[in-house]
């Protein structure tokens, strides 16, 4: 068997994107994939079918607000079971299209579960494969909760809460994190009374305070009812369902909350162990994560890690950029991820979108900062949409470079990337705010709160 030049563990957009780009590169490359089909956590059972199912809710639940469009609708009602049939269709149609790339590129699939008895060499199966370089992008998996086991019948990871075939009377979701609002709203648009059960006092940790805010209110007003400052304790299964037992934080207090199906949304765990990488004396972190250099070298020369399952955002498109600047520093070339300038979206209604540092960061530092903000209450787009929650907030140095940017607002996933480009080319509010914004946009509100940073807001 001839030897490869690289061999990736993991077909996620971490895994399968380095792939590709090493093959461009010129090297000889398998990846190896377990699950049966390529993409990952993201493509099968993450980003792209909750993406599916909260697109399908909202226009369901858009509905509802057509009547003051002056538009009636009657009868309109749910097939669940088509519903998840276009979300499978989807996932379907994006993983064989993956597959199809790795034929086009020439990477070898290898089909199974890998790991590394040695260096230069990944076993799957009874099959041995060599290879001059192994790049580990395994990801990461729910983190489970003590005590409480996922049955994804009744208790539900994200896996089993985007597969139900009838919509809960009542979903507790444990965890308000990025995953329990977006799922969360799926079920609560298509018509299920939902609870966020939430550890912290505040919605979405790591989230800009004030922004997070304005998201838990217009969550709020769309029927998620929010129970914060409580953990959960235990679940008991009774013959009508589910009894969860909370803790009220510091508080010496429980309480009790029925449900018919709970969600454990409290984070994810990076995918390290199984691999044999104790035994090569690889290092990993406290929590599992693998240890790495700048360059995603790991402590054995000639394996390297990238995506989830080494420290830093859990997120599928900073996975793709440790994976192909993993890989041209492979090829020689100077391949670089600016990791300030990493945006996060949440795809809840409305959308909340950030990049770089937030408000409560630059506090903490006890860096000078200057503040622009601008409601979307005030941008006659969203007034003529219909789309007035939430705001734009940017953060600038004295100069006016943007040090960071929180949107919590309809298509906040999009505006995002202009404030992205902005910080990625050093750009300053007043520079955003110079450039010609079309109008009616919601892309106004980005150029008035860079306005607003230099106290020169028009319209608020
Ligand atoms: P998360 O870390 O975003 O949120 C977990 C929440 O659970 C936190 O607010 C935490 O305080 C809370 N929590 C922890 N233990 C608890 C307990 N015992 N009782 C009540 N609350 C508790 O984790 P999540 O939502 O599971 O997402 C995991 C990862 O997946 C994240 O890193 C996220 O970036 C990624 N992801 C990204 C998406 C996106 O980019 N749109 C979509 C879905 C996931």
């Amino acid at each position: 068997m001839s030897i490869y030049d690289l061999i990736v563990i993991g077909g996620g957009p971490g895994g399968y994107v380095a792939a590709i780009r090493a093959a461009q590169l010129g090297m000889k490359v398998a990846c190896v994939e377990g699950r049966g089909s390529l993409g990952g956590t993201c493509l099968n059972v993450g980003c792209i079918p909750s993406k599916a199912l909260l697109t399908s809710s909202a226009k369901y639940a858009e509905l509802a607000h057509l009547s003051s469009h002056g538009i009636a609708v009657e009868g309109a009602r749910i097939d669940l079971s088509s519903m998840m049939g276009r979300k499978d269709k989807i996932v379907g149609d994006l993983t064989k299209g993956i597959a199809f790339l790795f034929k086009k590129n020439g990477v070898d699939l290898v089909e199974g579960w890998a790991s590394i008895p040695s260096d230069g060499q990944v076993k799957v199966g009874d099959d041995v494969y060599e290879a001059k370089n192994i790049l580990i992008a395994t990801g990461s998996e729910p983190t489970p909760l003590n005590g409480i086991e996922i049955d994804e019948q009744d208790i539900l990871s994200s896996t089993g809460a985007i597969a139900l075939d009838a919509v809960p009377e009542h979903l507790v979701v444990v965890g308000a994190g990025v995953i329990g609002l977006e799922l969360g709203q799926v079920w609560s648009r298509l018509g299920a009374k939902v609870t966020v059960v939430e550890y912290l006092d505040r919605i979405l940790p790591g989230i800009d305070g004030e922004i997070a805010k304005l998201a838990q209110r217009a969550l709020s007003k769309r029927g998620l009812k929010f129970q914060l400052g409580r953990a959960l304790k235990t679940i008991d299964k009774t013959n009508v369902g589910l009894t969860l037992t909370l803790d009220r934080v510091g508080k010496d207090k429980e309480e009790v909350i029925e449900a018919d199906k709970v969600l454990i949304a409290v984070g994810r765990r990076p995918v390290s162990r199984g691999l044999g990488l104790e035994d090569l004396g690889i290092a990993l972190d406290p929590r599992g994560f693998i240890q790495v250099d700048t360059s995603f070298r790991t402590s054995v020369p000639g394996i390297y890690a990238i995506g989830d399952c080494v420290p830093g955002p859990m997120l599928a498109h900073k996975a793709e950029e440790d994976g192909v600047a993993c890989v041209e520093m492979l090829a020689g070339e100077a391949g670089h991820v600016d990791y300030n300038t990493v945006p996060g979206v949440v795809y809840s209604d409305p959308e909340v979108a950030s990049v770089g540092l937030t408000e409560e960061a630059l506090k903490e530092a006890g860096t000078e900062y200057s503040v622009g903000k601008f409601a979307f209450m005030a941008n006659s787009r969203a007034r003529s949409t219909g789309e007035t929650d939430g705001a734009v907030k940017v953060l600038a140095d004295p100069n006016g470079k943007i040090l960071g940017a929180h949107i919590c607002g309809a298509h906040g996933g999009d505006l995002i990337a202009e404030l992205v480009l902005a910080m990625t080319k050093g750009a300053t509010v007043g520079e955003v705010a110079s450039t010609c914004h079309a109008h009616p946009a919601m892309g106004e509100a980005v150029k008035e709160a860079c306005l607003d940073a230099m106290g020169r807001a028009i319209h608020a």
